[in-house]
């Protein structure tokens, strides 16, 4: 049958003390209800509905890059009441598989499972925890049949002491939640429509509820507060970064890498401390990233070196290249093979040509740049008058003495040499040499100033 899947994000999330919604907080740099999309999308369901209440809009925006049905769910009235503004939009021949917002790591593999088992009668995903507190107890008959589920607030001593859990995770044909959620009722502590409250009801029909147990507690753990956000934030970073050395990546602290996003690594890469990954990030073989770096959105060739603090931006470093310390390269740097950026060079919308080195101290914007090109310390391209940026073209082998300023729009063509401290306005053409500043005069017998007055 036809899967559809539900996904329940209208709650405030009080707990979280934040004018933020809940499900925007963010997992390893993404929303909690995008964690949670993700895996919807990759069951390949029919349709996914996402039912949202306080801050509908901005969780709407926030998602607005992905193919969802949204449902406005006015008042939060309970899970159950939840479920039922969405099915009017169900095809009532599928099998509806309903996800939390707020449980952002539960396995694709683990979702299969319980839908494989929900094509006849309802099915609920079930854990056993150690400190079931806060959560829905699970109830079985002597035989071990479900008789349903009763909640921590409505629950007895004696029914608190059961283990068994309910996640929250639930599938059923459509066609059961149709029938059963109209008769849910709201006599309870809380004065709510209880979703799980429809499996007791089919089994008084004399259904036969199947259950099916979470891989790990991982994957069925919510989030209410922010340190239970943290603590998932922290154990997905762990999870992220074991994966990563079995791929062949020494990783110095695993404690100390942050992946937002996704990092792949080819063999042998090896990562300092305190490195931050955000986005879509490649590395090479070999390549190495020394302490406290930030990379979003790179690539980075082979056996090329990043040294401590520097901070790379949509930016693709070639093989052998050396990046940093502390170098800031921007989005639209392109470093081609062998090319050398050193410490405090801010580089953007630029290429650098093979081979080529901007040492020390450099802003280099909006230029391409030869190969085996030679920048001194301090050279400043000057790409923008204050209204339009303009570009500046280096040709090869070109030798930019230390200080220089070169104002764009600009060529200056290969083997140009550009004498240190000069101002540069005008094209330089190939194998020129070009100075512009002050000529030195030397004064013989000058006296320097002596003390005037005083003592
Ligand atoms: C729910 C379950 C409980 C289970 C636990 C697992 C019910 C009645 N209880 O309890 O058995 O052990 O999850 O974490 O289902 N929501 C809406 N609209 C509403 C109410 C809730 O969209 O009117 C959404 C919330 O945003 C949240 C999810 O449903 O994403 C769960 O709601 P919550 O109030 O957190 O339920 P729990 O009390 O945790
Ligand atoms: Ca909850």
């Amino acid at each position: 049958m036809k899967l559809e899947i539900i996904i329940l994000a209208a709650g405030q999330g009080s707990r979280m003390n934040s004018s933020l919604p809940k499900v925007l907080h963010t997992l390893a740099g993404r929303p909690l209800l995008e964690h949670v999309v993700r895996t919807a999308l990759g069951l390949h369901p029919a349709a996914v509905h996402v039912v949202v209440g306080h801050g509908g809009e901005q969780v709407q925006q926030a998602l607005s890059a992905y193919t969802i049905h949204w449902v406005v769910q006015e008042r939060q009235l309970g899970t159950g009441h939840a479920v039922l503004q969405a099915l009017p939009a169900v095809a009532p021949d599928s099998v509806v598989l309903v996800l939390y917002g707020d449980v952002p790591l539960t396995e694709p593999a683990t979702l299969e499972r319980l839908v494989a088992r929900a094509q006849q009668a309802p099915a609920l995903l079930t854990a056993i925890l150690d400190d079931p507190r806060g959560y829905g107890r699970i109830l079985r008959s002597a035989e071990g049949a479900l008789l349903g589920v009763v909640e921590d607030r409505d629950a007895t001593a004696s029914q608190r002491d059961i283990t068994e859990i309910n996640t929250g995770v639930m599938a059923a044909p459509a066609q059961d939640f149709m029938r059963y959620l109209p008769q849910v009722r709201n006599d309870n502590q809380q004065g709510e429509y209880y979703l799980p409250d429809v499996l007791s009801l089919a089994v008084a029909e004399g259904r036969v509820v199947a259950t099916s147990r979470a891989g790990s507690e991982l994957e069925i753990l919510g989030v209410n507060d922010r340190e239970q956000l943290n603590r998932l934030e922290r154990e997905y970073q762990r999870r992220q970064a074991r994966e990563l050395m079995r791929q062949g990546v020494s990783i110095a602290d695993a404690a100390r890498l942050d992946i937002r996003g996704t990092l792949t690594c080819a063999q042998d890469v090896s990562i300092d401390v305190n490195v931050v990954i955000e986005g879509e990030v490649r590395l090479g073989r070999r390549v190495t990233v020394g302490p406290n770096c930030v990379l979003r959105d790179v690539v980075v060739g082979d056996g090329a070196t990043i040294h401590a603090m520097s901070h790379v931006q949509e930016t693709e470093i070639g093989a052998a290249c050396t990046v940093g310390p502390y170098a800031r390269l921007r989005p639209g740097t392109v470093l081609s093979e062998g090319a050398r950026i050193g410490n405090f060079v801010e580089t953007k919308n630029a290429r650098i040509g093979a081979d080529s080195k901007v040492n020390h101290l450099s802003y280099i914007g909006d230029c391409d740049m030869g190969p085996g090109v030679n920048i001194g310390a301090g050279t400043i391209t000057c790409n923008y008058d204050g209204v339009n940026k303009h570009r500046t073209t280096i040709g090869q082998g070109v030798f930019v003495g230390s200080n220089s300023t070169l104002v764009a729009p600009l060529e200056i063509a290969d083997r140009g040499f550009v004498a240190a401290g000069s101002t540069i306005t005008r094209a330089v053409e190939n194998s020129e040499l070009a100075v512009s500043r002050a000529r030195q005069r030397n004064i013989q017998g000058w006296q320097r100033p002596g003390k005037q007055g005083g003592d």
